[in-house]
């Protein structure tokens, strides 16, 4: 596996105290921002990984701000604005970047997605897109004809929840879609909840939880192991759900 040519865009976020005004109000009140110092970002796939509102899409939302994409997603000529609803964690992120610069991006998540399709169709390059526009596609198959057509490599790409659209199939074929874009010196940030797609080896997965951000083996995570017991014992996990 070729992991070390990576090209290293951002290597470190981190959140600058001294530039927040209150620990008390939103999002600077957020676990993940109150835990924070500095994480080093892995130079292929960085997973955010988490519970429901622990910060993970702040982060990455914030991190895309800071990094010049679009708040609602897009590549960075993405100018759109639906509903400026972001938080203003980036006014206190830092980030360290690498010496090279990124040639691609894009910022993608679930939420906003059909936005994004919506802006493609708008500026007229549905030729970037697999020559379809997205809104005349499943909501997989037009993530999938993004990933496959419009990433090309050489890029920074910040995915939250990317598996929202896709079946667990899908899921095997994005990953194989990862590396081989990791391999065309492109480095990934990725907030998920999929077991799958956290499986991919060449990664730091970061744990985040209300008192602390950490580092967690794949196989140490909760994704893996319910999903597994799950999977392994469904009928007797069920009866204990499900007993009145
Ligand atoms: N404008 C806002 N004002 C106050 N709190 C907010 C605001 N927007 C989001 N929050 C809260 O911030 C927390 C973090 O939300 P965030 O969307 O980052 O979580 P997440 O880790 O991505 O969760 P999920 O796994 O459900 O996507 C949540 O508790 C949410 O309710
Ligand atoms: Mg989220």
């Amino acid at each position: 596996m070729k992991t070390m040519d990576a090209t290293h865009y951002l290597l470190q976020v981190g959140i600058d105290r001294s530039k927040v005004p209150s620990f008390n109000e939103y999002p600077y009140c957020l676990p993940v921002c109150r835990n924070m110092t500095t994480i080093d970002l892995h130079p292929s796939v960085t997973f955010l990984v988490g519970e429901n509102g622990a910060g993970k899409s702040t982060l990455l939302e914030a991190i895309a701000i800071a990094s010049g994409f679009n708040a609602e997603g897009g590549s960075r000529n993405f100018g759109f604005s639906t509903r400026a609803s972001h938080s203003c964690l980036h006014d206190v992120l830092t980030i360290r970047r690498g010496l090279k610069r990124p040639q691609d991006g894009f910022f993608l998540r679930a939420e906003s997605f059909y936005n994004v399709a919506t802006e493609i169709d708008n500026l007229g390059v549905t030729g970037y897109y697999g020559n379809r526009s997205l809104h005349d596609q499943s909501h997989g198959e037009s993530f999938m004809a993004l990933v496959m057509e419009r990433f090309r490599g050489n890029g920074i790409y910040l995915l939250d929840e990317p598996e929202a659209a896709l079946s667990p199939t899908r899921q095997l074929a994005l990953i194989s879609r990862i590396h081989q874009l990791v391999q065309a010196n492109s480095q990934f940030i990725i907030a998920t909840h999929s077991p799958i797609l956290m499986a991919y080896p060449n990664a730091t997965i970061y744990s985040l939880a209300s008192d602390s951000i950490s580092k967690v083996e794949y196989t140490d995570t909760e994704h893996y192991s319910v999903t597994r017991q799950f999977l392994n014992n469904h009928e007797s996990m069920l009866a204990e759900l499900l007993k009145e």
